[in-house]
């Protein structure tokens, strides 16, 4: 990459190739549902969920529903990346109770370390075989006035939120592209990529997000001619740990003065459009995002 400005009217610029759908491409529709199986067998084939995933932040409350809901669905094999071994153990063990057949793993890994995610991309595939799945979870918030924000305070949300995001997604999609038989990815932004949250002052976190859903379309459009698909989900307030205490009392009557749902989101609402988006009914889904907010952003 150069920065000088005399090299600028020399650059080669590379060029994206975009799929075309023939049959046998990775981008080709999904063979129809059989009419002569039972409709309710039709009806589970198109949410079933085939093959592995990686979850990051999976030991986290969204993140966590969401691997149960896959598992529900389907899901083979599950590595679920994070940072804190002792507290994701006992979650892996509920999972492991409730799906005996399913191969459920744990890595202590730092999205926002490259060689670390490389290295846990490459332990993954000796582990399961093949990774199917992307959810991307991990996140870090922190709430301050825009003046008082520290370039390490700010970079460190940026680098876990958005960058650890990139890493974790480009090394599976190395992997995705050389088994040749495409993938699914789904990201979890935020509605503070979206609007501005009120009243508490969160910038580098919002603009993280906000970078988390264009990376998405971004890589959307590259990657789907590896019949790779690259979505997101915006929640909204969800009750899990990070909107938990009296301290967001206040706060909490302010957002849900604004919320035409009245409430906050249970962690297991994310379950549906995590599903749809990993599973044959998600098939024309690429480089979209689904709020999911009770209408939250309607007034935010
Ligand atoms: N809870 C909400 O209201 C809400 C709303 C919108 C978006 N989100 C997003 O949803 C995601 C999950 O949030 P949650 O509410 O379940 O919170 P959570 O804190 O329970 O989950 C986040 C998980 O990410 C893990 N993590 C943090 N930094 C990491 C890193 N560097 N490497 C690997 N793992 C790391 C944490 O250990 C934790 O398990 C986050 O990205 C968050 O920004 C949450």
């Amino acid at each position: 990459m150069t920065t000088n400005r005399s090299d600028l009217t020399a650059r080669v610029i590379p060029q994206m190739v975009l799929g075309d759908g023939s049959p046998g491409s990775l981008t080709a529709p999904p063979p129809p549902l059989p009419r002569e199986i039972p409709a309710a067998s039709r009806a589970h084939e198109r949410f079933h969920v085939r093959g592995n995933a990686v979850v990051t932040g999976g030991a986290g409350d969204l993140g966590f529903a969401a691997c149960r809901a896959l598992l529900e669905h389907g899901l083979e094999g599950l590595m679920i990346f994070d940072m804190h071994p002792t507290e994701a153990q006992g979650k892996i063990n509920t999972l492991q109770s409730e799906f005996p057949d399913a191969k459920i793993h744990f890595l202590k890994v730092d999205v926002a370390q490259e060689d670390g995610v490389d290295a846990a991309i490459s332990e993954t595939v000796k582990l399961l075989g093949g990774i199917d799945i992307l959810l991307s979870f991990a996140g870090i918030v922190a709430c301050k006035h825009a003046l008082e924000w520290s370039t390490k305070e700010w970079s460190q949300v940026l680098n876990v939120n958005t960058l650890g995001g990139f890493f974790v997604a480009r090394a599976i999609a190395r992997t995705m592209i050389e088994r040749g038989i495409g993938g699914s990815m789904t990201f979890i932004a935020s509605i503070s990529g979206h609007k501005v949250n009120f009243p508490q002052p969160q910038v580098p976190y919002n603009v993280s997000k906000a970078g988390v859903l264009a990376m998405v379309k971004s890589l959307a459009a590259e990657w789907a001619r590896y019949g790779i698909r690259v979505n997101s989900i915006s929640p909204g307030y969800m009750e899990t740990i990070l909107n938990e205490g009296d301290h967001l009392d206040e706060l909490k009557k302010t957002w849900l003065s604004r919320n035409p749902s009245g409430r906050l989101g249970q962690p297991d609402e994310i379950a549906g459009a995590i599903v749809m988006l990993a599973s044959r009914a998600g098939s024309y889904f690429t480089g979209a995002d689904l709020l999911m907010d009770g209408g939250q952003t309607l007034f935010m």
